[in-house]
């Protein structure tokens, strides 16, 4: 085995530390691949880099550009709140890195076009850090999916009743770009879209809230720091090949209880998917029947680990990127579609 895949991040916070790290540590115990900078503007964030991570103080840095001028970089892990998250990423093709980035990849379509013509030019992987795909119930969903047919109504559900965060920049439009549908739909709308096989999206009618997530009772966050424009958000998107998809998440909605599922509609069959658990529904022997698993492995964090490891054997087996930003810019130009939609009041088209 050659030297293992030196790795540097820009933004080293919450997803980073707890989620990423997990997957990086066990590269390194393997010698594959090895932390070796870090790139934040938080001394907090940079000091956990070192205190944790074992980083020598000259490897963290408050500028990624000095970063990636400095130390020599195979691989970039870019977990920014999500209006950072093209420019590291031209950065670091531009110094010669491969990049897996946090979801959304970007806050706008156009961005998203730049950072793809950035991999292409600098002829790395680019990848999105859809980690829910990695999720154990949905690589089983994936395997099953073959036996339900075209999928012609696809139903995508992220609805947390209470749940607003109080806590980093998701609430803010300057940083995140949208709401929840930024935060969780992004990850149902690519798990829906990645079970279609990526149909071409052709219009987009949505609707928004902001409702509840202000009352006294709910708030748990300053709402000075409340700037996105919705609460609770749905959308029906209209494909190409005449199926659709329906996509309802929240933050807050006067609902019994919260859901994170899919359910999909094929031509031979249903699958019921939820985070934790997968039903296959097929007519068997002139019945229609339920098929559950026995057994599904716990979910957990383990997801993100997961999605590290199938990035850098990507690399080292020079494989297209496991989650390529041509299909992460699907979903992103649905979410232009959406906003534009609701502000609009209407059915828009996508060119
Ligand atoms: N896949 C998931 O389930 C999941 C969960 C949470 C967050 N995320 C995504 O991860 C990203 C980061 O979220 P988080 O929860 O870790 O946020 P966070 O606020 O905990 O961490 C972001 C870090 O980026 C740093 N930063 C900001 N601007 C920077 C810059 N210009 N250069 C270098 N560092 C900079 C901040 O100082 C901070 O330490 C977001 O895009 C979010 O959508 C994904």
């Amino acid at each position: 085995m050659g030297r293992a895949l030196q790795v540097g991040f820009i933004g080293f916070g919450g997803i980073a530390r707890d989620a990423h790290m997990p997957g990086w540590s066990k590269l390194k115990g393997d010698g594959v691949a090895e932390l070796v900078a870090v790139a934040d503007v938080n001394p907090a964030a940079r000091e956990a880099a070192r205190t944790r991570f074992g980083l020598p103080p000259e490897m963290c840095f408050e500028d990624y550009a000095e970063m990636l001028g400095k130390v020599d970089l195979d691989i970039v892990d870019v977990c920014t709140p999500n209006c950072f998250h093209k420019d590291p990423t031209i950065a670091a093709f531009k110094a010669g890195a491969h990049v897996i980035v946090e979801k959304p990849m970007t806050v706008c379509a156009a961005d998203g076009e730049a950072m793809i013509a950035a991999g292409k030019k600098a002829r790395k992987l680019l990848m999105i850090a859809q980690s829910c795909r990695y999720l154990p119930s949905a690589q089983a969903a994936k395997r099953a999916s073959r036996a339900i047919g075209d999928i012609y109504w696809a139903r995508a559900s992220l609805l947390r009743p209470r749940g607003v965060p109080a806590w980093g920049a998701f609430t803010l439009k300057e940083m995140s770009a949208g709401g929840p549908i930024y935060d969780l739909g992004v990850h149902i709308l690519d798990w829906c879209l990645w079970m279609m096989e990526f149909p071409k999206p052709v219009t987009v009618s949505a609707a928004l809230y902001l409702e509840l997530a202000n009352k006294k009772s709910i708030m748990k966050h300053d709402p000075k720091r409340y700037t996105v424009p919705e609460e609770l958000a749905m959308a029906l998107i209209r494909f190409e090949n005449g199926a659709v998809c329906t996509l309802e998440t929240s933050w807050a909605v006067n609902a019994p209880e919260g859901t994170f599922s899919c359910f999909l509609s094929g031509k031979k069959g249903g699958i019921d998917w939820n985070w934790d658990s997968l039903t296959l529904v097929r007519e068997e022997f002139g019945m229609l029947t339920n098929a559950k698993p026995q057994v599904i492995p716990e979910a957990g964090q383990a997801s993100h680990a997961e999605e590290v490891y199938d990035f850098v054997d990507a690399i080292r087996k020079g494989k297209p990127s496991p989650v390529p930003g041509e299909q992460a810019i699907v979903t992103q130009r649905i979410l232009d579609a959406i906003y534009a939609s609701a502000e609009g009041g209407r059915e828009v088209g996508l060119a």
